[in-house]
């Protein structure tokens, strides 16, 4: 079978998908699939698969300047690929898990691994993935939302810290752009020192930014797979030394101190209640083929708080979804070949 891996694209989390990328590249099973590599540079535009396959290799790797294509929006040269049978994106954050891509492969009429247009566009949301995860009953922060008009209004109260803080019942706050991935962008807020700062930084990236009641306790992640009847893995748990919370940095750089553990050192209820509320969410949220959900578990009572979900979630090595399944016996190369099942199904 002849897939399609494409990856790069012109989010914030492009090295992020070059990684995941390349792992999925050395895991996929090469007697059941020939994998063409499809690049998509942070500028946005196909490359050839040459230098699809350098990329991989060398993730620094640029196109030369006079090899750039002259139309930079030739995405769409996708459709003109015919002996490809299936695509497998691993195109993080926007314009790769918000449903934009999967509407043209929608529109090519190709089968693709994760999840359709709308479960995409819904999911990389996190205000409509909460709303979603509400009607379903699980837990979710309290929250206050501000739109781009309300920020560009001085005079608007949520641009007020005291007036958030107490809103939110806790002056302890995360303030998030609502579409972006891999925590870029995000300000952990716990005076009136840095708010104003914490807001500008998080409208660089989107139109429309969550604050949000920090939870104190534990991060703890599952992976989900399938279509209509869905396997959930085990729980992971995010363990951190100097007991931050999980930034970019503590996600992927070098001296991180971030490990994971897995399964969870918690207790087996509470692991099932996290299995129970990431298989509603999957559910509510029309996902299809896979995500990672990932939740807090406050300390104070135990309860367990929805935080967000992930469509295309990362395959680097330090990734939890493929450990997940690792550890419930599901390898690395057997997961992807599900996942391309899924797609065909
Ligand atoms: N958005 C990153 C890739 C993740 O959630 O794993
Ligand atoms: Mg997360």
């Amino acid at each position: 079978k002849q897939v399609g891996l494409i990856f790069g694209g012109s989010s914030s989390e492009y090295e992020v998908s070059i990684i995941s990328a390349s792992n999925i590249y050395k895991a996929i099973d090469k007697d059941k699939f020939d994998v063409h590599p499809i690049w998509i540079t942070n500028e946005g535009y196909l490359t050839s698969e040459e230098d699809s396959f350098k990329v991989l290799e060398d993730h620094g790797y640029t196109v030369a300047k006079g090899d750039k294509p002259a139309n930079l929006a030739n995405i769409a040269e996708l459709a003109n690929r015919p002996e490809l049978d299936v695509l497998f994106p691993i195109v993080h954050g926007n314009l790769g898990e918000d449903g934009v891509l999967q509407g043209l492969f929608r529109l090519i009429d190709k089968p693709f691994v994760g999840v359709d247009v709308l479960a995409a566009a819904v999911t990389m949301d996190k205000e409509f993935t909460k709303i979603l995860a509400e009607t379903a009953g699980v837990p979710v922060a309290k929250w206050v939302s501000i739109k781009r008009y309300e920020y560009d209004d001085p005079d608007n109260e949520k641009l007020s810290y005291d007036w958030v803080a107490k809103k939110l019942g806790t002056t302890n706050l995360f303030v998030k752009p609502s579409n972006q991935g891999s925590s870029v962008g995000i300000t952990h807020v716990v005076d009136d020192s840095n708010y104003a700062d914490a807001l500008a930084e998080a409208f660089k990236y989107d139109d429309k930014v969550l604050v949000e009641e920090g939870i104190v306790g534990t991060e703890v992640e599952t992976a989900v797979l399938g279509n209509d009847h869905p396997i959930v893995s085990g729980v992971g748990q995010i363990i951190n030394a100097k007991n931050t919370w999980y930034s970019y940095e503590n996600k992927y750089s070098d001296d991180s101190t971030t490990t994971l553990q897995i399964p969870a050192k918690i207790p087996a209820e509470t692991a099932e209640k996290v299995r129970q509320n990431a298989l509603k969410i999957y559910q509510v949220t029309e996902c299809s083929g896979m995500a990672r959900i990932d939740s807090m578990l406050r300390e104070s009572d135990g309860e367990v708080i929805f935080n967000e979900l992930n469509s295309l979630p990362g395959f680097t090595s330090i990734s939890m979804y493929p450990k997940l399944f690792e550890e419930a016996g599901i390898a690395y190369g057997d997961l992807i070949t599900r996942l391309i099942d899924f797609a065909e199904e």
